[in-house]
């Protein structure tokens, strides 16, 4: 077989490359009405409708009873925990490898950051939940990372037996189901981003979904200046007394972008699912090449697939074949583990006062060092990452399949 080097490397994006007619016109929409902000425009009457057309759309695409648009996906953390309470004191497990905004919306609202293991599904091991739950213990985030939903009917039942909230961060993964719902409907609260390397993006935004009535009302006050304007009193009468709030609210043109973009998101998937799909085919049974596990493979979104190798220097040689080869391979989404950091170095939050690792002496302690989290640190040097992308064809998913199975007999020897 031979393997073309000068065949074109694809353009990698999902929903920033598909911005085209539809976003036009609802950002034209709102520029043309000249309302800008979400809660009254020119007609006090009637307020302007594109933020609350999103959570509208959002809420029924997830099946959830509420949802709440706010200024990016770390906001959507950050008033998530304050929702559900979470302050000093209180600890909140999260995976090891994860965004940084995982660790540090938990920091930024007093609480401390417990750090977990991931298994070969690179989420979230369920079985972390019961070696690291205290009785401080008041959530776990579950990061779906990458277009894979995390185990999410075992995490379920060991936090809830526990009386701890889940957290779904579904940043990199709006769309996934899991045994046939949507990410973001399992957990307590659900988290998206709309940042620019994300499924659907507004450039920036986010926004939140939940079930409970307290839940959504308390995580408006956090966005709004802990205020509840009669918009969300009519979808839900106010029951909680005010506090002093944040300000994360959506504008009506990142509402609109968004909007558009959610419309666009089940073709998306269907697309990458598809290709993955073809790449799959040809390299499944591959020896000593191991696929990343995929707790619901009827759900993901393939637009990037992982698969370990023997160690890092393998991979190094894989991922160099592949690169001459213009085939995508480098992990998209700029994840480090936490403790390698300096935000978690330092174990400082803006002022020493509010750092929840103050006590901790010596620093870095057990449960922040690398040597902690075997796991993760052998499986995190043993991938190589495939991305899938919203412009690549049938021709280009042949290609990267050929491509691999021709670097793995080059580089593993043929096993
Ligand atoms: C898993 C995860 N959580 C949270 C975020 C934060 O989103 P944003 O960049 O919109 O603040 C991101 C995005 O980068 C992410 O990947």
């Amino acid at each position: 077989m031979s393997v073309n080097p000068l065949r074109p490397r694809p353009v990698q994006g999902l929903g920033a490359v598909a911005i085209g007619a539809e976003e036009e016109r609802l950002v034209l929409d709102v520029l043309r009405r000249k309302e800008l902000f979400r809660y009254y425009g020119m007609n006090p009457a009637q307020p302007p409708p594109m933020a609350a057309e999103l959570e509208k759309e959002f809420r029924a695409w997830v099946e959830v009873d509420y949802a709440l648009a706010v200024s990016s996906g770390t906001a959507a953390l950050e008033v998530a925990l304050a929702a559900a309470g979470i302050g000093p004191g209180d600890e909140v497990i999260v995976t090891a490898w994860s965004w940084i905004s995982c660790f540090t919306a938990i920091v930024r609202v007093g609480a401390r950051p417990v750090l977990a293991e991931i298994d070969e599904t690179l989420n979230l091991a369920p079985q972390e939940i019961v070696r690291l739950a205290t009785p401080r213990t008041r959530a776990v985030i579950v990061v779906h990372y990458q277009g894979v939903a995390a185990a999410m009917e075992p995490i379920m039942q060991e936090a809830h037996r526990r009386g701890i909230y889940v957290i779904e961060d579904c940043a990199q993964s709006a769309g996934v189901t899991y045994r046939g719902r949507r990410v973001g409907s399992w957990g307590d609260i659900g988290t998206f981003s709309f940042q620019n390397n994300k499924v659907m993006t507004a450039g920036e935004g986010g926004l939140l979904v939940m079930r409970d009535h307290r839940l959504y009302e308390r995580a408006v006050r956090q966005h709004d200046l802990g205020s509840y304007r009669p918009y969300h009193a009519a979808i839900a009468p106010a029951q909680e007394p005010a506090f002093a709030g944040g300000q994360y609210r959506m504008s009506e043109l990142t509402a609109a972008v968004a909007l558009a973009q959610l419309r666009k998101c089940d073709a998306m998937k269907a697309h990458c699912r598809r290709l993955s799909r073809r790449v799959l085919a040809k390299i499944a049974a591959l020896p000593g090449l191991t696929l990343r596990r995929v707790p619901d493979p009827d759900g993901d979104f393939g637009f990037e697939l992982y698969f370990f190798l023997r160690d890092a220097e393998q991979v190094a040689a894989f991922r160099a074949d592949l690169d001459a080869r213009n085939v995508n391979c480098g992990q998209r989404t700029g994840t480090y583990p936490h403790y390698g950091r300096d935000y978690v170095k330092t174990g400082r939050a803006q002022v020493p006062a509010l750092s929840p690792f103050r006590e901790f002496k010596p620093w870095p302690a057990p449960g922040y060092r690398a040597e902690d989290f075997p796991r993760t640190e052998e499986l995190t040097q043993r991938f190589v990452a495939i991305g899938i992308g919203w412009l690549y064809t049938d021709e280009d998913a042949d290609y990267i399949g050929d491509a691999i199975v021709d670097v793995h007999a080059r580089v593993c020897g043929g096993a």
